[in-house]
């Protein structure tokens, strides 16, 4: 199989990544553009929630236990600690029915995400290219793109509140992403919550100043609002609500 299409969203802290992420894993499903793998690379993980997934084990996780289990001297002696590791490592794929999901989490100690981020490349290695879609949620700024642990990225979609601070914000992403020499195939800006789904002429004009591609908005909406308020899965919204039906428009227009 060829090269899975990898999909990454970026933005400021709050913004919607993960709730476009989790819409926009729906819509390769639903699309049948599967199978679809899902990472979520925020240590604060959280997209499983919004895609209505239980998840019982992180990268982070599994790690503790390798290193307990080296400590311990639990380690089954016909195995050596590599393919201990290994052998540990595949359960942390996560299989749903309609996509399967790594969750990196937060290491224990002394809060070093070297070891996962290194992890999270040797099972992609592994593991990508039985995919069609890598679609990957990160967390608030760019750290995975300024520790250079990010994979290669076909799709990067900024992600922006509407305002102008917000604009700003992702425009120094955007100037990041180029000096870390990422080179997304294609890259562009999604504003969202909108009021009724109009972006404000003010928001527009600091769009173009900075030069960035707007791909497209995404209204505020109270269902989506509401789901986080009730721990309900937003991905799962039906597909007439306004937000899912602007996603889908992008990622047509992208040809996804
Ligand atoms: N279009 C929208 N309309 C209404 N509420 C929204 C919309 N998009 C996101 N939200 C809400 O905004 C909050 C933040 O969204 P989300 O968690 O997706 O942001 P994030 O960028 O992933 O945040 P973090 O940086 O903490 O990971 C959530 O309560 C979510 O339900
Ligand atoms: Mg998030």
């Amino acid at each position: 199989m060829a090269h899975p299409h990898t999909i990454a969203v970026a933005g400021k802290g709050g913004v919607g990544k993960t709730t476009t992420c989790g819409m926009l894993i729906d819509y390769l499903c639903k699309k049948n553009r599967g199978p679809v793998l899902v990472v979520d690379a925020d240590a604060n993980s959280n997209l499983n929630e919004v895609l209505g997934v239980e998840v019982e084990t992180s990268l982070g996780q599994i790690r503790e236990e390798i290193a307990q289990a080296e400590l311990k001297g639990t380690i089954p002696a016909s195995m050596t600690k590599a393919d201990y590791a290994d052998f540990k490592f595949n359960s942390a794929l996560i299989e749903d029915d309609d996509f399967d999901m790594l969750v990196m989490g937060r290491t224990q100690g002394k809060g070093c995400y070297c070891f996962v981020n290194g992890l999270l490349q040797r099972l992609m290695d592994k593991y990508a290219n039985n995919y069609s879609y890598v679609v990957m949620d990160n967390e608030a700024g760019l750290e995975h793109v300024a520790r250079g642990t990010l994979p290669h990225v076909d799709t990067m979609l900024l992600i922006s509140d509407c305002s102008r601070r917000g604009v700003q914000a992702v425009a120094r992403l955007a100037e990041m992403i180029n000096e870390m020499e990422l080179n997304p195939t294609q890259m562009g800006l999604i504003i969202n919550r909108a009021p009724n789904g109009v972006l404000s002429d003010g928001v527009k004009a600091e769009i173009d100043k900075h030069g960035l591609k707007l791909i497209g908005v995404l209204p505020q909406d109270e269902a989506v609002y509401q789901c986080d308020c009730d721990g309900e899965p937003s991905a799962r919204l039906p597909e007439n609500n306004p937000v899912k039906t602007a996603l889908r428009g992008i990622m047509q227009s992208l040809g996804l």
